[in-house]
């Protein structure tokens, strides 16, 4: 429950380094359960989700050992197929450990994650593709539960490019008979690191990365090493702060063909983009320009980025509208950006931004890990000292985000709460 207070006024100068992207290491870590013996999972952010993708990894009866950013994953006695509530209440991306489990064990379950800020999250499309390949897959007291002696390979085509459902079934797949065709996938960087990691253990996968994957299944796999792929979503969370105030920021790390889109909306923006060999520069000289943007699935705007780029765009110089496609409740967060004295009116999908000369601090609270961030980047463009509850979800997603911002010239300040447990 901790609180950020963050200084307005500062222009972001400096190089930052991205860490290991959160949407990659933690199906990463969840692959892990498929092949006895030790995988090792290298450059796995530190960040709080990923504790719990250990923890939940522990309950199964993984042996854990984690050195820095490295993840030692012995998944030689898997004895328990069942995901516990309170650890998919605190990381709905636990829904990730369905497939491996039900293709390794021939049985899981796993508590059913719920909506959250963003959106009811229905997990349909992972049930339905499960069930195409042969699992009896029911609800019962809150929980997911899907059985298959051994899963058959089968033609899969996702009403929507669900990310973790095209991540649950193609994992499923690589250990069913036969083969599977996973149509209108998703076409993340993740799920193609995802992939590397499978193919490194055995797996037979053509296509990852395209909308259409195909997967000719194994008898079984062997544990494998692989490091995960720098976070895009991280390194665009700094190009926008850059550009939102004003500054002159290096990310490191970061993978430019990852975020072509992005890159170009922000030289629309006014940013001067360019690539050198500290990694991406993304230097603003004067105000914000206004833009406007639609979120997609990739390669298009991540809906990730939407909170982060209305924050930018809070105080540019003219109106904006941006509409999000992916998410349908994932404007709620506007109204801590209203309390910031922000112009704002979403009708649906739409949001129409009218810049303003500059935001006012107010007290805010983080409602995700995007939310979260957005706060910080609107602080940092306020009159005053802004101050950010509920900094946990921040540390869902950011590996060190404040010690960033300080050695990007930013003044915040952490407030730890101490929470008294009945
Ligand atoms: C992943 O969530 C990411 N999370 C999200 O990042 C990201 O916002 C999202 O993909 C979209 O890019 C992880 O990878 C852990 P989806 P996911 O299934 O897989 C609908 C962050 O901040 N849908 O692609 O849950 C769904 O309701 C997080 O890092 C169904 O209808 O997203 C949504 O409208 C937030 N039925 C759309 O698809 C299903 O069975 C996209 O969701 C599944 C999804």
């Amino acid at each position: 429950m901790d609180r950020l207070f963050v200084t307005g006024g500062a222009r972001l100068d400096g190089i930052v380094r991205v860490a290991g992207a959160k949407n990659s290491a933690l199906k990463l870590m969840a692959a892990s359960l498929m092949a006895p013996g030790r995988s090792t999972v290298r450059n796995v952010p530190r960040i709080s989700d990923c504790a719990v993708m250990a923890e939940m990894l522990e309950h199964f009866g993984v042996e854990v050992i984690q050195e820095g950013d490295t993840f030692a994953l012995d998944a030689s006695d898997v004895v328990d197929v069942e995901a516990p509530h309170e650890l998919v209440r605190a990381m709905r991306a636990s829904i990730v450990v369905l497939g491996p489990l039900l293709a390794r064990c021939g049985r899981a379950r796993v508590s059913l994650p719920g909506g959250d800020e963003i959106g009811a999250r229905p997990v349909d499309l992972h049930v339905r593709g499960l069930e195409r390949m042969g699992a009896t897959v029911g609800a019962e007291h809150g929980f997911l539960v899907a059985e298959a002696a051994r899963l058959r390979g089968a033609p899969i085509t996702l009403d929507y490019p669900s990310v973790t459902a095209t991540e649950n079934l193609l994992m499923a797949a690589v250990l069913a008979k036969g083969t599977t065709v996973i149509d209108n996938a998703a076409r993340e960087p993740e799920i193609a690191d995802l992939a590397m990691f499978l193919t490194s253990m055995g797996a037979r996968i053509a296509g990852a990365g395209s909308s259409t994957i195909e997967i000719d299944g194994v008898d079984a796999l062997e544990p494998a090493d692989h490091t995960t792929l720098p976070d895009r979503i991280e390194a665009g969370t700094w190009a926008a702060a850059a550009v939102a105030t004003r500054g002159d920021v290096t990310v490191s790390n970061a993978v430019p063909e990852h975020l072509e889109l992005l890159l170009s909306k922000l030289s629309d923006a006014g940013a001067a983009v360019s690539f050198g060999d500290d990694g991406l520069r993304i230097r603003q000289e004067g105000r914000v320009r206004a833009m406007d943007f639609v979120t997609l699935p990739y390669p298009g705007i991540a809906t990730d980025f939407q909170p982060i780029l209305m924050a930018m765009l809070a105080t540019a110089d003219g109106t904006s509208i941006a509409t999000e496609n992916v998410f349908e409740a994932r404007f709620l967060y506007v109204g801590e950006l209203l309390r910031m004295g922000a112009d704002i009116r979403t009708e649906g999908h739409h949001a129409v931004i009218r810049g303003v000369e500059r935001l006012s601090a107010a007290p805010v609270r983080a409602l995700d890990i995007r939310a979260g961030a957005a706060m910080v980047i609107a602080g940092l463009c306020a009159e005053g000292v802004t101050e950010v509850a509920d900094m946990q979800h921040v540390d869902r997603g950011y590996e060190d985000f404040e010690a960033k911002l300080e050695r990007l010239g930013a003044e915040v300040r952490r407030e730890r709460e101490l929470v008294t447990l009945p």
